[in-house]
């Protein structure tokens, strides 16, 4: 069931609220965050919360393997807009390391992410392809990366389909449907019509349509045109 809001200011907010509800509690848990375009006004807004920052821990759903300086680092993102105010004294687990490799920091970040408190909440963006973190359609790494039972967390993903064109490391569908609540935040005609397409069209399987036909975890459409 699809959450529609009259602006993104007002669909920025509720998904700042439905966090900030989830999270409100002391105890360890953690927010798993998109990058691109749409997390911004949330992060902004989450930043100026009063929760307890100190317990909990910020990740991300995937990371360009760039430097975390550079401004394609989702990492930079999430420092700039939600790691400060409040939220500055949350802890950050990121994907990125030291490297070499793209598949060193993966398993590195596999191994961080297993440790991740149960109460996670899912800030979820989707493409205009119907990708889902830097889960890309056609890509090799769906095979593991959809498997809500695969072994791995968090995988790399050497030659994305989509600009940047930078290698990327990506939570799979496990790792993603382990939280306790996934808010999917969706804007533009466009994606409203892949969502409905996704509702209605049973053979048509984009790597959204994972995470919008499971009842493994709980999940809100939010819409805003
Ligand atoms: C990334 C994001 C990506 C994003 C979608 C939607 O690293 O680019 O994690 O998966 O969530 O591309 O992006 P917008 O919110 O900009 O539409």
């Amino acid at each position: 069931m699809i959450e529609v809001f009259t602006s993104r200011e007002a669909l920025a907010d509720a998904a700042a609220d439905a966090v900030s509800e989830r999270l409100a509690a002391r105890g360890p848990g953690a927010l798993v965050a998109a990058g691109g375009s749409t997390p911004g006004p949330i992060f902004d807004r989450l930043s100026r919360r009063t929760l307890p920052w100190e317990d909990l821990t910020v990740t991300l759903t995937d990371e360009r393997w760039v430097d975390p300086s550079s401004d394609d680092s989702n990492e930079k993102l999430v420092r700039g807009r939600l790691l400060v105010d409040e939220a500055a004294k949350a802890t950050f687990l990121p994907l990125k390391g030291p490297g070499p490799t793209p598949e060193a920091d993966a398993e590195r970040a596999d191994a961080r992410l297993a440790t991740l408190p149960s109460r996670a909440v899912v800030l979820l963006g989707m493409g205009a392809d119907g990708h889902v973190a830097s889960l890309f359609p056609g890509a090799p790494e769906l095979v593991v990366g959809l498997d809500p039972d695969a072994e791995r967390l968090c995988i790399p993903v050497p030659r994305p389909g989509l600009a940047p064109f930078v290698p990327r490391l990506t939570l799979t569908a496990r790792a993603i449907l382990r939280g306790e609540l996934i808010i999917l935040t969706v804007t533009g005609d466009g994606k409203r019509a892949l969502i409905d397409r996704i509702a209605g069209d049973p053979a048509y399987a984009p790597p959204a349509a994972t995470f919008l036909r499971q009842d493994r975890c709980p999940m809100r459409v939010f819409w805003a045109a």
